[in-house]
């Protein structure tokens, strides 16, 4: 990690990744653990979920997850509930890989696939945790989004729209969960430095030197940076937050 969390702001808490194998989603898991939480680590890639788990020790637990499927997103909060006895957090991070493509171009399975995990996701693993978050008094449901969401780029029709629908939606819930205590924000990250970029650079060295310039901080990030804003938001420091959109993308979206 890049930073230390000496707070234990998750202290009680239960927390569940949904994406959560790999990249951004496993330094989620991870920050959460550091800072006192338990959690569910819910993956499509149930052995990578639960080699994390086994690596974040007794208050992690993995499991095979598809968010994109009703009952597996359903199994996934029931966990939780089952092994923690509640929860507190709910973290949607889950992406497919990204197409390369115009509307054109684009196929339509690989378009509602994307949007399918992206977006569906989100409401699936929202529809079963919420009622258990409320039931526990309320908490926090953090989607990762994406800069591109706040603005566009090219071949990158399915994921700029998905992006821009999961910020609606958290500020369409945060308005009709605000009385059950329940907080709802996007957190719309820049380039991070995951294995998502490896599909487009031969490494992260050539990843930041192809995006770094395009964000004013002169580089990418690293995943636990997005960690530490999404614990920041999962957390009653950000008390006050909700229907926000948090852009931690090192500036890109500025200009
Ligand atoms: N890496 C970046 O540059 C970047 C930039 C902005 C936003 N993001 C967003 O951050 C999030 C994490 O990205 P990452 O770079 O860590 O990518 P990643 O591909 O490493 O992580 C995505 C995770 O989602 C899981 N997943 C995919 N389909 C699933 C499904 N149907 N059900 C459950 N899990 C599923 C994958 O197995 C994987 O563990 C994504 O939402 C991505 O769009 C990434």
């Amino acid at each position: 990690m890049t930073n230390n969390p000496a707070t234990n702001r998750l202290k009680d808490n239960v927390v569940l990744v949904a994406g959560a194998a790999s990249g951004i989603g496993a330094a989620i898991a991870q920050r959460c653990i550091a800072e006192g939480a338990s959690v569910v680590c819910a993956d499509y890639d149930a052995g990578a979920a639960t080699a994390l788990a086994d690596r974040l020790g007794a208050s992690a637990i993995g499991c095979r997850c598809d968010v994109t499927d009703a009952l597996s997103a359903s199994s996934a909060v029931d966990i939780a509930k089952e092994r923690f006895g509640r929860l507190d957090g709910l973290v949607h991070n889950a992406a497919a890989p990204s197409t390369n493509a115009t509307v054109v171009d684009l196929d339509e399975s690989a378009w509602r696939r994307e949007l399918d995990v992206s977006l569906t996701g989100a409401f699936l693993m929202s529809k079963f945790a919420v009622p258990l978050i409320a039931a526990g008094g309320g908490g926090s449901v953090v989607f990762i989004g994406s800069q591109f969401g706040r603005v566009a780029t090219t071949r990158a029709v399915a994921y700029c729209a998905a992006k821009a629908g999961l910020i609606h939606l958290a500020k369409a819930m945060a308005v009709d969960h605000a009385p059950d205590k329940i907080r709802v924000n996007s957190l719309s990250p820049g380039a991070v430095a995951t294995t998502r970029l490896l599909r487009r650079f031969p490494d992260f060295d050539a990843a930041n030197a192809g995006l770094g310039p395009a964000h004013l901080l002169g580089r990418i990030a690293e995943p636990d940076e997005i960690a530490a804003a999404a614990t920041f938001l999962l957390s009653s420091d950000a008390s006050f937050v909700t229907g926000s959109d948090m852009l931690v993308d090192g500036g890109y979206a500025t200009r």
